[in-house]
């Protein structure tokens, strides 16, 4: 495996998913480059800002529904919380973001909330972001108005000391003088800033690292309901098993892994009304849902310079790929879909098959092979699931034990 550091992984994929994302197109990007240079002007150390930028490009994403969107987007935020604890529970099973998912657990926090709690509770970039976020909103909801700097500028002046942190105020009335200010808010791109600083937080990471980042892009996609909430988390520890059937070292075993963890990440793309909707969907809705797959791509391709990611991103795009060319997004057929591709291919269905949709409860591993084998199997490849179906017992048996792990983790996301 090459060398990669955290912002070699973190920065186009956090970058992509914002310019994909349905609900907050850019808002993460356009925080991040507020809280940046805020964060710089009030001379936060390196590591300091590192956590703030990373935390700014993600705080958002326990937003996962378009009631959610619609509450932050207001001027007042009502209700703040459950947005604040879901992005902090799905970004806390990688030890490296602990101070970050604190700072995204308290990213609504009112300055005068926090003179009644330790530091440590509420990271003072928790009210950098909390000002950049309320920047960002104001001006985009009067974004034809001449006087909008202003207008904002009022608007925050008029909730300093009760809202927001003196400091942080100080900070953006300094800043919002300059015509750079408010260039950059539209011009810096998260990758770039990334790689401003020089922090020792951007680590070089270990394949344990890799997979448990991957784990946490998984929940942004799997938590939006709680049908789906096992789902990238199964798909990909079953893809894992079924390596090893196919005879797949560790370490291309690990690669299932991840591919697993990341093959639907291009739903943020896609309205999540679409993706538990409680009926059928129609041509038009089964035509946008089925872009996911080619946006997983656009997104992971971001990662095309490491060579040690190729086959993960072939795996997880071609996912929807069958061998008869019907598939999509390419239309590949069967010369064009390796045994990976089809491995992560009978993951994802068996996953789907066994776990409760809005329409239906969850089948057993009994009906499920009944089904892939009957109506499914030619269309990857029968002769690897007659060897998948010999498995059946081991199979059930990690199915049941990845949805009670993560539907117990999810309902702690769920509670506050
Ligand atoms: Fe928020
Ligand atoms: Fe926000
Ligand atoms: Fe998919």
């Amino acid at each position: 495996m090459e060398k990669l550091t955290l912002r070699d992984l973190a920065g186009p994929i956090i970058k992509s998913i914002d310019s994909f994302n349905f609900l907050l197109k850019s808002h993460h990007r356009r925080t991040t480059a507020i809280a940046y240079q805020l964060g710089k002007q009030i001379r936060l150390n390196n590591d300091e800002l590192f956590e703030l930028v990373v935390a700014a490009s993600l705080h958002d994403i326990g937003a996962l529904s378009i009631h959610d969107r619609d509450q932050l987007t207001q001027e007042d935020v009502i209700t703040p919380l459950p947005h604040c604890i879901m992005g902090s529970c799905m970004l806390a099973p990688f030890a490296a973001f602990q101070n970050i998912a604190q700072i995204i657990r308290n990213h609504h926090i009112k300055y005068y909330e926090s003179l009644q709690i330790s530091n440590k509770k509420a990271p003072f970039q928790s009210h950098i972001i909390n000002l950049a976020d309320r920047v960002d909103i104001f001006l985009s909801h009067d974004s034809h108005n001449p006087n909008l700097k202003l207008k904002t500028m009022n608007k925050i002046k008029a909730n300093v000391g009760t809202i927001y942190h003196p400091k942080v105020f100080n900070a953006f009335e300094d800043l919002s003088g300059t015509d750079q200010f408010w260039t950059e808010i539209n011009s810096l791109d998260i990758s770039q800033i990334f790689l401003r600083i020089d922090s020792d937080i951007n680590f070089e990471l270990s394949l344990d690292n890799i997979v448990d980042f991957s784990l946490i892009l998984s929940r942004i996609i799997d938590y939006r309901c709680h049908f789906t909430a096992a789902h990238s988390y199964t798909v990909a520890h079953l893809s894992g098993l079924l390596g090893e059937y196919f005879g797949f070292s560790s370490e291309k075993c690990t690669k299932l892994l991840i591919a697993g963890y990341l093959h639907d990440l291009g739903k943020i793309g896609i309205d999540p009304s679409l993706l538990d909707k409680p009926g059928p969907l129609s041509d038009q809705e089964f035509n946008i849902v089925k872009q996911h797959a080619y946006y997983t791509g656009q997104i992971l391709n971001e990662l095309n310079s490491s060579e040690w990611f190729l086959e993960i991103i072939t795996w997880a795009e071609r996912h929807h790929e069958k061998s008869d060319g019907s598939g999509y997004p390419y239309g590949l057929d069967d010369s064009k879909l390796d045994v990976g591709t089809k491995i992560l291919a009978f993951a994802d269905i068996i996953s789907a098959l066994m776990e409760d949709r809005p329409y239906r409860k969850k089948l057993s591993i009994h009906t499920a092979f009944e089904i892939i084998r009957n109506n499914m199997a030619s269309f990857i490849s029968p002769g690897m699931f007659q060897t998948i179906e010999r498995h059946g017992d081991q199979i059930n048996e990690l199915i049941i034990k990845c949805q009670a792990h993560t539907l117990e983790q999810y309902k702690i996301s769920t509670t506050y």
